[in-house]
């Protein structure tokens, strides 16, 4: 047989598999699994890089989001930023074209980082109404803003362009995105409403306005004017790589030796520790990157595994900060009391993060049994795939009766609180595409469990002194109103003057008043201090 005919049959149907075709049958991938939920994934690509964009501007972001309402399953989403805008010639590869963005090359603490997310958005609406994506940016006073029209071309992963033409846009800058989809609109905790409140907590440099499906105008006003530490870009750790990467890396640096490869295309890597490196792997600090053989860049690779490289710097990072986050966690949920934790940053894999934890318990939360879980990986709401989260499996591994909650067995603890987590990193290891739940590393677990420890302490001290005081009063309360028959039959034992009895208990259940009182003031006093 001198070929193999359905080695030859089966060639004829073997191409290549366009990135957009392969997410038109995998949209599940993405997030956009039900109607419901492709409604939130469509306004949080679109906040998400509209928060992204001002911040790299250095503004105070001005949000608008709109949700207009065209029939049960049919909606229309306008999302408008006041950030940096973007240039003509990119905008229909951004929008249109999966895969393609200014984030996934860089270690930076942004909400993007895949450059999927707004196409993806795109591709959605395209193959559910095929309506086209209007476009509107503008990148300065003086510049015409850019309407653009786009659609798709999924066989080839390109953009096409329906229409194109300078508009009149009374803004200095920005951009403005506006698609058809089908979608479904509900309340609660998985909804669009949820989605931009928690952005509004942990984003409080934000002005949000959201007009509601039932054109009810939501305003979720700034709560500060300082704009976040602006996070820094890094270059990778030497220990946070895989071989695959550092083979990719060789090839295409544009450092001619290997020691300033090591030195450049890494952090933490100084002369002394590239030249101690080569010397272990016994290659000639003056080699070319590419020109490395297999053989060589397998001992290249476990020599720097094994090398001591001090921790990555961690001042690439941008946390919240204990004091806006509870300003954020105050101006939405009302509560008798809140407690915030900024862990230190710590490293997992080479990527630099670190974790925060608030709490808020009772007043308003009183009406809930259940505690309300709120995760955020680089201030964007985790609202999607709870059970599959590092962040729930960090809280369901702590005893929370030690801190005041009740808690069957390994499940969410329960009590009028909001437990709210936020991680922050320059590479959040999202489990898949659709970015809804954290991976379970060790370290990063760790961090949330001390973070929890740390928040939930203070949270039984409030409890132990301020709820159980409260309790003991309306337990004495109802005892008073016993007094008189108490007193009645104490009397007709003992034969004493029963209003003298009565007299006494009523002096014994006063004294105990005033020390429950004097200390759940002794702790409100605590409280406004904190
Ligand atoms: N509103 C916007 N303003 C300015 N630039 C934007 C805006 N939206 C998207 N971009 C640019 O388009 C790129 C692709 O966005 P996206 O598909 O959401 O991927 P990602 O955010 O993961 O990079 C971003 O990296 C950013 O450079
Ligand atoms: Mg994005």
């Amino acid at each position: 047989m001198a070929e193999n005919i359905k080695a030859v049959e089966l060639s004829k149907n073997q191409r290549e598999i366009s990135i957009s075709e392969f997410f038109t049958r995998n949209r599940h991938l993405l997030g956009f699994d039900n109607p419901t939920r492709a409604l939130m994934m469509v306004v949080k690509e679109a906040v998400d890089n509209a928060l992204d964009a001002t911040m790299e501007m250095k503004v105070l972001p001005e949000i608008y989001v709109e949700l207009k309402q065209l029939a049960e399953d049919r909606f229309i989403v306008i999302v408008e930023d006041n950030g940096p805008g973007i240039v003509k010639q990119q905008i229909p590869n951004i929008f249109a074209k999966l895969l393609y963005g200014s984030k996934f090359h860089t270690l930076k603490q942004n909400r993007g980082q895949q450059g999927i997310g707004i196409s993806a958005a795109v591709l959605y609406s395209q193959l559910t109404t095929g309506k086209f994506t209007k476009i509107i940016s503008k990148i300065h006073p003086k510049k015409p803003a850019h309407y653009f029209e786009l659609h798709i071309d999924t066989k080839r992963n390109e953009p096409i362009i329906e229409r194109d033409h300078e508009v009149e846009w009374n803004k200095d800058h920005g951009t403005r995105i506006e698609l058809e989809l089908e979608a479904r609109y509900q309340k609660g905790k998985q909804s669009v409403d949820e989605y931009i409140k928690q952005t509004a907590i942990v984003n409080p440099h934000t002005n949000i306005i959201y007009i509601t499906p039932e054109k009810e105008k939501i305003e979720f006003p700034r709560v500060t004017n300082d704009l976040p530490i602006e996070p820094k870009e890094i270059k990778p750790h030497p220990h946070g790589i895989e071989i695959g990467t550092l083979i990719r890396m060789l090839k295409d640096t544009t450092s001619t030796t290997l020691s300033s490869f090591l030195q450049n295309d890494f952090s933490r890597i100084g002369s002394k520790v590239a030249s101690d490196i080569c010397q272990d792997a016994k290659l000639n600090v003056k080699s070319k990157p590419a020109s490395l053989t297999n053989e060589e860049i397998e001992i290249l690779f476990k020599v720097i595994q094994n090398a001591k490289i001090i921790a990555p710097p961690t001042d690439c990072l941008s946390p919240i900060g204990p004091e806006l986050l509870e300003k954020g966690l105050k101006k939405e949920i009302e509560a008798d009391f809140y407690a915030t934790t900024t862990r230190p940053p710590s490293v997992y894999r080479g990527m630099p993060f670190q974790i925060e934890v608030a709490i808020a318990y009772g007043g308003s939360l009183e009406k809930e049994s259940q505690v309300r879980l709120m995760r955020f990986a680089n201030r964007v709401p985790l609202l999607y795939q709870q059970g599959a989260c590092a962040i729930t499996e960090a809280i369901t591994d702590i005893n929370w009766r030690v801190y005041g909650l009740q808690q069957s067995g390994s499940n969410l603890p329960s009590g009028p609180a909001v437990i709210l987590v936020h991680m922050a990193s320059v590479w959040v290891p999202f489990t898949s595409e659709a970015k809804e739940a954290v991976a379970h590393y060790d370290e990063i677990l760790k961090e949330i469990k001390l973070a929890l420890q740390d928040c939930g302490r203070k949270l039984a001290s409030y409890i132990r002194k301020n709820v159980k005081a409260k309790e003991q009063k309306e337990r004495i309360s109802l005892f008073e109103k016993y007094i008189p028959e108490l007193a009645n039959a104490l009397s007709n034992i003992s034969g004493e003057n029963k209003s003298s009895i009565e007299e006494n208990l009523k002096k014994i259940l006063n004294k105990n008043m005033s020390k429950l009182n004097e200390s759940i003031e002794g702790n409100e006093n605590d409280k406004t201090k904190n």
